[in-house]
């Protein structure tokens, strides 16, 4: 198939290029900066510039693509798209990303139809962030939380945008969990080994990881598989941050982790921080392991962060 991946420079895109190209697909794929086309082209695609919140450029370049079907990893999450990491103020780290899962999602919806493109992928998220009642881990079927009045709030909203509308279009979204891998969890490691990633309370609060290489083949087989609806593409050990954060430390070789109270975590990280490690609800991965086929590298963030962190 002709693929056009948006974002194919992120984490998940620099894995998800290359699986594609080696399953015989021709892939487009977009940077925002012509200095990065080199790197494109390197993952075996065509390389095209394009800014995902300007709808004549999307336009303009899946018209010239003439794809068969999208795939949307467009966030701005880096530095460079969304300045310093910030969880305290969610709504301003992810002002970016947020218009990238809004207005970014509109644009190259309106460019599919235009196109004639019957088939769209989009990420989603679903770590910690399942509705805070009930069990520790939540199915498709289960809402997630909308995080009203804490500064993740808008970030959800933009997650649900990009859910309703993605679904109404007849489109999959891959909600990945926590990624880790190549790029993707540099600064939290970091933190780790400065100490400076407390276990917040009691650390009972779960969180779904997956790493960035089963992220990106779970949305090879969305595309080949026309996929609708929605998918938790999470590994299979939903845990709480008690497990995974002393063993996250004990692979990066550092410290375990300090152990603080909620109070002082949300004095210095704010709401977010505490719901994510106290309350936080994970997510089961058996819908797209069903309807996909799909097998996981990576079972476990067990065996995952060994061989990323390490
Ligand atoms: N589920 C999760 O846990 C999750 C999901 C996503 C990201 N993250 C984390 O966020 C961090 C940063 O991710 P990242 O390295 O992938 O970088 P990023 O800044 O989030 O960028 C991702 C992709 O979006 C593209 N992009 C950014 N702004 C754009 C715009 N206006 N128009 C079109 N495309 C645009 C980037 O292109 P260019 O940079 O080439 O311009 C890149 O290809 C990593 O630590 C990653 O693990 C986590």
């Amino acid at each position: 198939m002709r693929v056009f991946v948006a974002g194919g420079t992120g984490v998940v895109g620099r894995q998800l290029v290359p699986q594609l190209v080696a399953r015989g697909h021709q892939v487009t794929a977009t940077t925002t900066s012509a200095a990065k086309l080199g790197v494109v082209q390197r993952l075996g695609a065509t390389g095209v510039v394009m800014d995902g919140l300007d709808a004549t450029s999307v336009g303009e370049a899946v018209a010239k693509a003439q794809p068969e079907a999208i795939v949307h990893q467009m966030t701005g999450i880096s530095m460079a798209h969304g300045g310093k990491a910030d969880l305290k103020h969610m709504d301003r780290w992810f002002a970016t990303t947020n218009r990238l899962r809004t207005e970014g999602t509109d644009y190259l919806l309106a460019a599919a139809e235009a196109t004639g493109v019957s088939q769209f992928v989009a990420q989603g998220y679903a770590a910690w962030n399942g509705i805070r009642e009930g069990g520790w881990v939540k199915s498709e079927d289960d809402p997630l939380d909308p995080l009203t009045g804490t500064s993740a709030q808008p970030v959800m909203a933009a997650i649900s945008h990009v859910e309703d509308v993605v679904v109404k279009a007849g489109g999959a979204v891959v909600r990945y969990g926590g990624l880790y891998g190549p790029g993707a969890t540099d600064d939290q490691v970091e933190l780790v080994r400065k100490r400076q990633f407390p276990l917040v309370g009691d650390g009972a609060g779960y969180s779904s990881w997956i790493h960035v290489d089963d992220a990106a083949s779970a949305a090879v087989l969305a595309v080949e598989h026309d996929a609708t609806g929605v998918f938790n593409i999470v590994d299979d050990e939903p845990a709480p941050a008690s497990q995974w954060l002393p063993y996250l430390a004990a692979c990066a070789v550092a410290k375990p982790p300090m152990h603080v109270p909620k109070w002082l975590a949300r004095l210095i990280a704010g709401d977010v921080a505490v719901i994510m490690m106290t309350e936080g609800r994970g997510f089961s991965n058996a819908k797209a392991k069903r309807d996909l086929g799909w097998q996981l590298r990576y079972p476990s963030w067990r065996e995952g962060f060994k061989a990323a962190v390490a």
